[in-house]
């Protein structure tokens, strides 16, 4: 027991069952004062957490009551949703993932932990670490996308950002590892869904990230709204006390989502909110997200002993802790305005993370990067070139539009006097189904030497409860392009959206595809940064992109099938020769009417530097629990520019007691390459790399043969092969 324990039982001694309760049930504040109701509430020990409150007086007035105006003087936890920046807006957690550089998320997490911290909010509700393969799901924006490696590797560092070396740093945010668990496979990309997830794949595909931000010890966990194989997970013993707690090992306190424990009576698991209050203290949800459940009924429940007294203590224990190691006992964290301009070093991490967070998905003829000696006419075309707001996406409460550079702006700012640069926003917003005057923009677009189109999603179109089952450009957006397009100038497309479009129907009249996700406050420079080519474009997809919603769900790591898809026997509807009668089509896993792979695949992602790789080298053919293998190759940069690219190792176990997927990232690195450089790049491979759930839910590695990649994405790389031995 370490010292906070010891401290958390001590005062839970002197507590009552009502002052026990108390500190399980967490209060919306947001209504810009302090409601009679929340003080007579804290002053009576009913409150263990406000959330949503982010004016600093009320804060620091809320702290003071807790801790002057109560018997035992518990300060609160005061949680809000800072999901990707707090006032200075990072891309959403989507493009974050698209960096795939630990440094810059966790440096965006701190600066987000000290903006929250200043106004006394000390508990966020991220990082979200659903596995999310289904771009229909508006939460896809949220997460770090399809692959439980790199959401895992990701994850950590925003949970090392958030609360620093220490949660006793005032500075310091207590994280949230959301949403426990399976959300992201709600059906059809429909928020709020069931899911039915067998146990291998959940622990194969959808823990790792859960588990590894146990191990990093996140401060809290959240529970998913959703209804795992007919459980939900509110109420879900299994869950949260049989994996989280007797398995993993996790120290800290898991709390509900908003209302889902009365939730539990909506889904039917739970006849009343007595029952949804005892199915989720039984499921050890330790404290209840505003719905006020435990508040009303968990006295009852112990004094009738449904819910044990000492699961209780238990359960209060671990809220207490965190208090305790968060140091808000000993001085209350100090609650302050923000100051009104931003600090030039939060812009300029801003500025980073955007850069690395923006892929090039195509450059036909090298369009980029845009010399702008050779221009004399820009043209910005596009709804979401001149909003601010817009930019920053979903989950932002605290960002100011006022805030945030536009496309248009740092275009402007860079080319100065030197290009003239005229604007057309074209519709009124993203899903306009009309443009808001044609010929002036085929004119505008006739007059320019290169158009840069300024489309995708507005934020509102992503998100929780966001969802989309057509997930093209919307709105008029594909008859501008027609537009632009037919003015027979360049056009080069920025992409700002939540989650991977349907681009395939557009690609072909656009020379060039800049995705810029959300991408923030400083989203603007970043994207003039790269269309001018001050840094080569670095980012690399989290997700794969499908060519048409029908492919979903499509994702790397599939499974091979019993009768893979491949190339030579795939054909597609248009070419099936007339009267083909009962003709063997191939019979492999395919679609009659859309290519089986992606449009882009996972880890894709373009530079205006060259690279070359060669010279795969395994230190060995054989891997051991004693004898660890080092794979290597050879990155060349074959052009004259300093850029970053993002070296991918993926592995293939050929032969599983439950079958495994046929590519699996095991490894990555971010290198900075100056021009011409040639360097050898190492990933070392050991048995635990290797490990996977096995036939009995055990964590094991399997002896036999198995792939290995090392490349620049998903479907490429310079291929090896070796063995696992004893
Ligand atoms: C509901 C969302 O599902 C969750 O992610 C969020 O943290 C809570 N509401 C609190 O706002």
């Amino acid at each position: 027991m370490n010292e906070f324990e010891t401290k958390a039982l001590a005062l839970l001694k002197d507590m009552t069952l009502e002052e026990k309760i108390g500190q399980m049930n967490q209060v919306s504040g947001s209504v810009g004062y302090i409601p009679e109701h929340l003080s007579t509430a804290i002053r009576a020990g009913r409150v263990g957490s406000v959330i949503n409150e982010v004016d600093p007086d009320i804060n620091a007035e809320l702290q003071r009551i807790a801790k002057e105006e109560t018997r035992l003087g518990i300060p609160l936890l005061i949680g809000r949703d800072v999901i990707h920046g707090f006032r200075t807006i990072f891309p959403i957690p989507l493009g974050q993932a698209a960096t795939w550089c630990k440094d810059t998320i966790a440096q965006s997490a701190r600066i987000a932990a000290i903006e929250a911290n200043t106004v006394g909010v000390n508990w966020t509700f991220s990082p979200m670490i659903d596995i999310a393969r289904d771009p229909r799901w508006g939460r896809i924006a949220e997460s770090f996308g399809e692959d439980p490696y790199l959401c895992a590797t990701l994850s950590v560092a925003m949970v090392e950002g958030y609360q620093s070396e220490s949660l006793s740093n005032p500075t310091a945010l207590a994280a949230c590892a959301k949403h426990f668990a399976g959300y992201g496979a709600s059906e059809s990309g429909r928020d709020y869904n069931t899911t039915n997830i067998p146990e291998n794949e959940l622990r194969n595909v959808y823990l790792p990230p859960f588990h590894a931000l146990s191990d990093a010890q996140v401060a809290t966990f959240m529970t998913s709204f959703s209804d795992l194989n007919g459980i939900p997970a509110s109420g879900n013993t299994w869950l949260t006390k049989t994996l989280l707690r007797d398995e993993w090992g996790f120290k800290g306190f898991v709390v509900s989502d908003w209302e889902s424990i009365k939730g539990l009576t909506i889904h039917g698991l739970a006849e009343d909110k007595r029952h949804a209050a005892k199915l989720a203290a039984t499921a050890q949800v330790d404290m209840e997200m505003v719905s006020e459940c435990y508040l009303a009924y968990l006295g009852d429940l112990v004094e009738n002993n449904e819910v044990p007294l000492a699961t209780l203590d238990t359960m209060v224990s671990r809220i207490l802790t965190l208090k305790f190691e968060m140091g808000l006992f000993d001085s209350p964290r100090a609650s302050q305005p923000l100051p009104q301009t931003l600090p030039q070093a939060h812009l300029l991490a801003a500025k980073n993370a955007a850069l690395k967070s923006c892929v090039l998905l195509k450059n036909q003829d090298k369009q980029l990067p845009l010399r702008p000696h050779n221009l004399n006419n820009i043209a910005v075309i596009g709804p979401l070139a001149d909003d601010g707001f817009e930019q920053m996406g979903t989950w932002v409460f605290d960002g100011c539009a006022e805030d945030s550079v536009t496309v248009l702006s740092a275009i402007k700012a860079r080319v100065g006097d030197d290009c003239h640069v005229s604007y057309q926003k074209a519709m009124a917003n993203s899903r306009s189904q009309a443009l808001l005057n044609e010929a002036e923009i085929l004119q505008t677009a006739k007059d320019a030497d290169v158009i840069v189109a300024v489309l995708g999603e507005e934020a509102i179109l992503s998100g929780e409860a966001h969802c989309r089952t057509n997930i093209d450009l919307p709105g008029a957006q594909h008859a501008l392009i027609n537009v632009m397009s037919s003015s027979g100038k360049p056009v080069v497309a920025v992409i700002m959206a939540g989650r991977p479009l349907t681009l395939e129907p557009v690609l072909d009249k656009l020379d060039a595809v800049l995705y810029a996700w959300h991408p923030g406050t400083m989203g603007g420079p970043a994207i003039a940064e790269l269309l001018f080519g001050v840094h080569s474009p670095s980012g690399k997809l989290p997700v794969s992109f499908p060519r048409v919603v029908g492919q979903i769900p499509l994702y790397y790591a599939q499974k091979q099938t019993g009768r893979p898809a491949d190339e030579e026997s795939f054909i597609h509807q248009d070419d099936i020769p007339e009267r083909a009668g009962q003709t063997s089509l191939g019979m492999t896993a395919t679609h009659l009417d859309c290519h089986f792979s992606a449009l882009f695949p996972f880890g894709f992602g373009l530079s205006y530097a060259d690279f070359h790789y060669s010279d795969i080298a395994l230190s060995s053919g054989e891997v051991s629990k004693d004898a660890p293998l080092t794979v290597s190759v050879t990155l060349t940069n074959m052009s004259d520019i300093k850029a970053d690219e993002i070296v991918q190792l993926y592995i293939r176990d050929r032969v599983g007691s439950v079958t495994r997927p046929v590519k699996e990232l095991k490894g990555f690195q971010r290198v900075t390459m100056k021009p011409n450089e040639s360097r050898s790049i190492h990933f070392l491979i050991t048995v635990d790399d290797l490990r996977f759930y096995d036939i009995n839910q055990a964590f094991n590695y399997e002896q036999g043969d198995f792939e290995v990649w090392v490349g620049s994405h998903s479907h490429s790389g310079l291929h090896g092969t070796f063995k696992l031995v004893e």
